[in-house]
């Protein structure tokens, strides 16, 4: 599709939500309406697109929503979409709607549908990485993740007061799926005591060797990743084992991290990344992701962002002196 034939963008948001993703649809919309073109979006991601669900968006209705939490284009995880039956659905909906190009803001399976996708469909797709998880090669951040890490940070600062009020063990699970980029995060801006994620094996043996010589005279403060080998619930029966005499609490944070209004961070991430997407479509480009990286517009091929996502050096020597 030559640049000049881009006259009708589609755009979905697809997997969990996360704030900052409203930001992102309207400057997509922004940008798209200054270069003529049309934009329309797909409702609850790849089901829309199945179903051929689609609304048309205005950048003036958009506007007035970019500091809300959530997708107005609403989202889902699809079990169509990963069978071929509905890939064949999807591109007929696009065909019957004239849509040229694609957008589509997401994490990991967002990508690994796209590329999919992109055996059956020559359209150029290019993708936004938008999940709280922090998980996706190609991208500093995720749009989402700094709000999420600010509203685990608010949340266990909470949680904080009363564990020093009672000097109780408190178990504090957050989100992030298989990543433990959120647990790192909030972890050390509230100063936990112990933090453990999935990518590391020592973790856990730094928190025995701590709370073995705990001597209920403050509170101890383990935030946990949910994807942790272990989980809370383990954590805090080994923590019995050692130390017989605490006085011990869960908390799992759940969903409340994924909503919210989105930090000043990621509303700023949308508008970036929502203007690159158009940008980069226009370029001629297809395939690839618009991430931050060192502070400038980094395309990456879906290939590459569908690959393992690692926790970076400095951020586990930060976890070994606080977490020792
Ligand atoms: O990927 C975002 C995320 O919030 C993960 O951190 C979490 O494991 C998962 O989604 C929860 O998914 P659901 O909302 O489908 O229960």
């Amino acid at each position: 599709m030559s640049t000049n034939k881009i006259k009708h963008i589609g755009v979905f948001t697809s997997g969990g939500d996360s704030p900052g993703m409203n930001a992102a649809l309207y400057a997509i919309a922004k940008s798209a309406e200054a270069k003529g073109i049309k934009i329309s979006g797909f409702r609850k991601g790849y089901e829309g697109l199945i179903d051929g669900d689609l609304i048309p968006l205005k950048s003036h209705e958009l506007k007035k929503i970019t500091q809300k939490g959530g997708t107005i284009l609403k989202t889902a995880r699809s079990k169509r979409f990963p069978e071929l039956e509905g890939r064949k659905k999807a591109l007929q909906t696009l065909k019957a709607n004239n849509i040229d190009a694609l957008i589509a803001i997401g994490g990991d399976g967002t990508f690994k549908g796209l590329l999919a996708f992109s055996e059956i469909c020559g359209i150029p797709f290019i993708g936004i990485p938008g999940t709280i998880d922090n998980d996706i090669f190609g991208a500093d951040y995720t749009l989402g993740f700094d709000s999420a890490v600010n509203t685990a940070i608010e949340n266990i600062d909470k949680i904080k007061d009363t564990a020093e009020s009672h000097n109780r063990v408190f178990i504090v699970e957050v989100m992030g799926r298989d990543s433990g980029y959120i647990a790192i995060h909030s972890g050390l801006m509230v100063g936990a005591d112990s933090i453990l994620i999935p990518e590391s094996g020592k973790d856990f043996i730094y928190l025995l060797d701590k709370v073995k010589n705990y001597d209920s005279e403050d509170a101890f403060l383990v935030v946990v990743s949910e994807g942790d080998e272990l989980g809370a619930e383990l954590v805090s029966s080994k923590i019995k084992e050692v130390n017989p005499n605490v006085d011990l609490r869960i908390t799992k944070l759940g969903h409340v991290q994924r909503g919210g209004n989105p930090s000043a961070l990621d509303r700023m991430l949308g508008i970036r990344l929502g203007v690159a997407a158009v940008k980069t479509l226009l370029q001629g480009k297809k395939n690839v992701m618009v991430g931050i990286l060192n502070n400038q517009l980094h395309l990456t091929p879906f290939e590459e962002v569908v690959k393992q996502h690692q926790v970076d050096n400095e951020l586990y020597e930060l976890l070994e002196l606080f977490g020792k």
